[in-house]
């Protein structure tokens, strides 16, 4: 029998080559090479490009039908759409295993009054409809198919004629024009590409389940994302019940938004207010922690930064920071040991971010020193202060974006006093809240530490 002919691709960009090269000469990746079965037929999708001959029409002759969005019940994932789900669109789900992306899919399609045709390639209907008892709403209107063969699927599409088909996942599904394995880069790229051209001529909107590799990328060619319209992101810490679903790339609306659910024992629940859940309620202000209004997206939240400084019992004194990145978290202690006498080299420190969540907002790195600082002097701060504002490296606070919508969220938790840059305040709408501006860290530490 002949040896079967493979070829190497990368699994970053799709790029192919006879054979394994280092570094990828088209996007530049290290050890991306990855050697499958090369195909042996066109595939499908390119064969028949010609299939059907179109004109090209005038832009301003061509007519948008109002309102012709699938609205979701439920705000959160509406909001991550940009506002519903958009006919003919191509939509990636992605995040780590055990998540919760299964829950959240069924959840919409037992949800909708749309006909949803579910595939799924990694449970059989007994365990989906376990699932769905669990979750506990009956639809009649909503269709499961355990199938991972792709022609299978379009068959049962056209005699069903779904208004939305889900796919879980897309690395189960594998198409007969292609010989690799289903999950290979080429199935996968084929298998998008099927459903691309399909959601695309019929106006069905296509939602893909994928696979997230250890490094946080989604599992396949970067192709993949560059196909589709809309990429989600399903995030969040195992240990915690709370969820983030994140728009990573949105064709029909804006890319940083953000829902957030949490999951409980029947399915995932919408969370409309998470400022409430994530600030401690408690009688007694403790040391080391500060209240600060994050931007997550568009988003205002209020989170609890906490802070623990201790006597380093080793020569080297740790540092460790949990929702926060550690490289600016020692940029934070220097500046603090210049500005405020602090003496970085006889202490531990430790810092964590309430709830699970991980911050990138620059706009926090007040209420992190704040809380240094507390936990150092074991003083408290406090009770209804919030403290906003970036801090450059010779102690500066720096103003940050959408501070309107930050001091609205404190004062609607009952927040009564914020300290803030003194730079940025200016032609802003007058808030109830009390403002006290800073120029420089080692004001705001007078002003609390004395
Ligand atoms: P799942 O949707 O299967 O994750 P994924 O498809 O992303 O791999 O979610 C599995 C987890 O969710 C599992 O650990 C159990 C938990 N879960 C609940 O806590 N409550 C529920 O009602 C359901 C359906 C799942
Ligand atoms: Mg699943």
């Amino acid at each position: 029998m002949a040896k079967e002919k493979t070829m190497f691709y990368c699994s970053s960009c799709g790029a192919s080559s006879v054979k394994w090269i280092g570094k990828c000469p088209s996007c530049g990746q290290w050890n991306s090479f990855v050697e499958e079965l090369a195909p042996v037929s066109v595939p499908a999708w390119s064969a028949d490009r010609d299939r059907k001959s179109r004109s090209a029409i005038r832009i301003d002759e061509i007519q948008e039908k109002d309102d012709v969005r699938i609205r979701i019940p439920g705000k959160e994932l509406n909001r991550v759409l940009g506002g519903g789900l958009v006919p003919g669109s191509l939509i990636l789900l992605g995040g780590e295993p055990g998540i919760g992306k299964s829950t959240l899919m069924l959840q919409t399609a037992l949800r909708l009054k749309n006909k949803v045709l579910y595939v799924s390639g990694e449970e059989s209907e007994v365990q989906i409809h376990m699932r769905a008892k669990r979750i506990g709403i009956s639809n009649d209107n909503c269709y499961i198919l355990p199938e991972t063969e792709t022609s299978a699927i379009f068959h049962v599409i056209r005699d069903l004629q779904p208004q939305l088909v889900i796919i879980d996942s897309i690395q189960t599904l594998y198409s007969k024009v292609l010989d690799s394995a289903p999950g290979s880069l080429l199935q996968v790229r084929e298998c998008a590409g099927e459903m691309l051209r399909f959601s695309k001529e019929s106006g069905v909107p296509v939602v893909l389940i994928g696979h997230i590799t250890k490094d946080g990328a989604i599992a396949g060619p970067k192709i993949l994302e560059h196909m589709v319209d809309v990429v989600l992101q399903f995030e969040g810490d195992r240990h915690h019940t709370y969820r983030l679903l994140r728009t990573l790339k949105n064709r029909f609306g804006s890319a940083s938004e953000l829902g957030i659910y949490e999951m409980i024992s029947e399915g995932l629940r919408e969370v409309s207010n998470p400022s409430e859940i994530l600030i401690t309620e408690r009688d007694q202000q403790l040391p080391g922690i500060c209240v600060t209004a994050a931007l997550e997206g568009m988003r205002p939240l209020l989170v609890e930064t906490q802070a623990l400084v201790s006597s380093a019992v080793y020569g080297t004194p740790q540092r460790n920071a949990n929702g926060y990145d550690l490289r600016r978290l020692n940029m934070l202690l220097a500046v603090l040991e210049k500005r405020c006498g602090f003496k970085l080299a006889m202490f531990d420190v430790f810092v964590n971010i309430a709830g699970g969540l991980h911050l990138t907002d620059p706009g926090i790195d007040l209420s992190i020193a704040c809380s240094i600082l507390s936990s150092y002097h074991n003083i408290t701060l406090p009770n209804k202060l919030v403290c906003i504002g970036e801090i450059g490296l010779s102690g500066e606070i720096r103003a940050v974006n959408r501070m309107e919508q930050r001091l609205t969220e404190a004062e609607k938790l009952g927040f009564t006093e914020v300290i803030v840059s003194q730079h940025g305040l200016k032609g802003m709408r007058k808030p109830k809240i009390k403002i006290t501006g800073a120029d420089r860290i080692d004001e705001v530490f007078s002003m609390l530490f004395g």
